[in-house]
């Protein structure tokens, strides 16, 4: 967490949530790919600079990968999960990381896509010896999986720095076609390695978190340049999954349009019952954007009524809202449809 451009995690509570949903069908595995939106704790296990265990970002979620026990998808580099643990799944991702190998390149030891997907491998081989190669295979069709990434291959490397090695590389729109090309090698790939749901979240609106208010706005307008970039990245991420689905003949990826959600309560905070969506609870300066979370930061009395947490991320309450668009929300949230018809769908088709 030592960099201000670092993205925390956010999602325990996404996390949880989809574990009981994905959970309560029947057993199913769940896996977790990407970045730190949904890292739950493998940083932690590692000599980076990229954390979340320090406090005050445990004050929502006190060591909840314990408390939950079996039920949680836990860290890939747990020591706690082994045997029947790994049964329930696992959570690969890692804060920092991008779609591409040089995003990131400021924190030591994350683990990239290719590493992520090459754990995967090694998970089955050691899901193989507990219930053997066909269970295994099985136990991977039929498990769902997260996948967020994309947000870092701006943030944390074409807007890094001013005149950055890939903004003097590409113009923007080349550089968004670029990420999601080499988006659609690391989804084929989890395909080939057997995976047939994937729900894959696009970015939020980048230049309206606290953070990007702070460095760039006056007035607390969006910072331009982030808004074009995830209002160009989105899109074509729909497309690139569509016609992967296409590609492979089933919907095996399922896009979760997170800008649209987020622009709902930032354009819209008190319709969603927050007092502001462009001061963060915990931070400083500006729209306490500046720098991290920490115990000496301001820290507001109630963290329900802001709908970000720190500079980077949703707070509790806004992160509900996400996740009840993911379950239930219209094809303008989740496309081509939502989680509650894909549950519905496998159930009818597992039994
Ligand atoms: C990223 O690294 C992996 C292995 O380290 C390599 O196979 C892959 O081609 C690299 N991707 C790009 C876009 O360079
Ligand atoms: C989304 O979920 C709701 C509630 O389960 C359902 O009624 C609706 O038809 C779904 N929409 C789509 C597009 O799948």
């Amino acid at each position: 967490m030592a960099s201000s451009k670092s993205l925390a995690m956010f999602c325990f509570l996404l996390l949880t949530m989809f574990t009981n949903v994905a959970l309560k069908a029947h057993a199913r595995a769940f896996f977790v790919f990407g970045d730190s939106l949904v890292d739950n704790g493998n940083n932690n296990f590692l000599a980076t600079t990229a954390r979340a265990d320090n406090t005050p970002y445990g004050i929502d979620y006190p060591t909840k990968r314990e408390s939950i026990g079996s039920e949680s998808t836990l860290p890939y580099l747990s020591p706690a999960l082994t045997g029947q643990k790994l049964l329930v799944g696992a959570n690969f991702a890692s804060a920092g990381v991008g779609v591409l190998n040089d995003t990131g390149v400021q924190f030591a030891n994350i683990i990239r896509m290719p590493s992520q997907m090459a754990y995967l491998e090694q998970y089955k081989q050691r899901v193989s010896e507990i219930i053997g190669p066909q269970e295994t295979e099985r136990l991977i069709t039929q498990s769902l999986t997260l996948m967020t990434l994309g947000g870092n291959d701006f943030v944390n490397n074409y807007y890094l720095v001013p005149f950055s090695a890939r903004s003097r590389q590409f113009a923007l729109p080349d550089y968004v076609v670029y990420v999601v090309s080499e988006y659609r090698k690391i989804l084929k790939r989890l395909h080939e390695l057997g995976l047939r749901r994937v729900l894959v979240t696009g970015t939020g609106p980048l230049g309206c978190v606290p953070a990007e208010l702070a460095q760039h706005s006056r007035n607390g307008e969006c910072w331009p340049d982030l808004q074009a970039a995830s209002g160009l990245f989105n899109p074509q991420l729909q497309n690139m999954l569509d016609s992967l689905n296409r590609e492979v003949g089933s919907t095996t990826f399922i896009g979760v349009n997170i800008r649209q959600s987020s622009i709902d309560f930032i354009s819209n905070p008190a319709k969603y019952g927050f007092v502001t969506s462009k001061v963060a609870c915990c931070g400083q300066g500006p729209y306490n954007g500046i720098g991290l979370c920490t115990p000496a930061s301001n820290l507001c009395p109630n963290r329900d009524i802001y709908a970000f947490w720190d500079p980077f991320h949703p707070s509790e309450k806004a992160n509900r809202i996400i996740v009840q668009q993911i379950i239930m929300g219209s094809t303008e949230y989740m496309s081509p449809m939502n989680l509650s018809t894909i549950m519905a769908l496998d159930a009818a088709e597992n039994v």
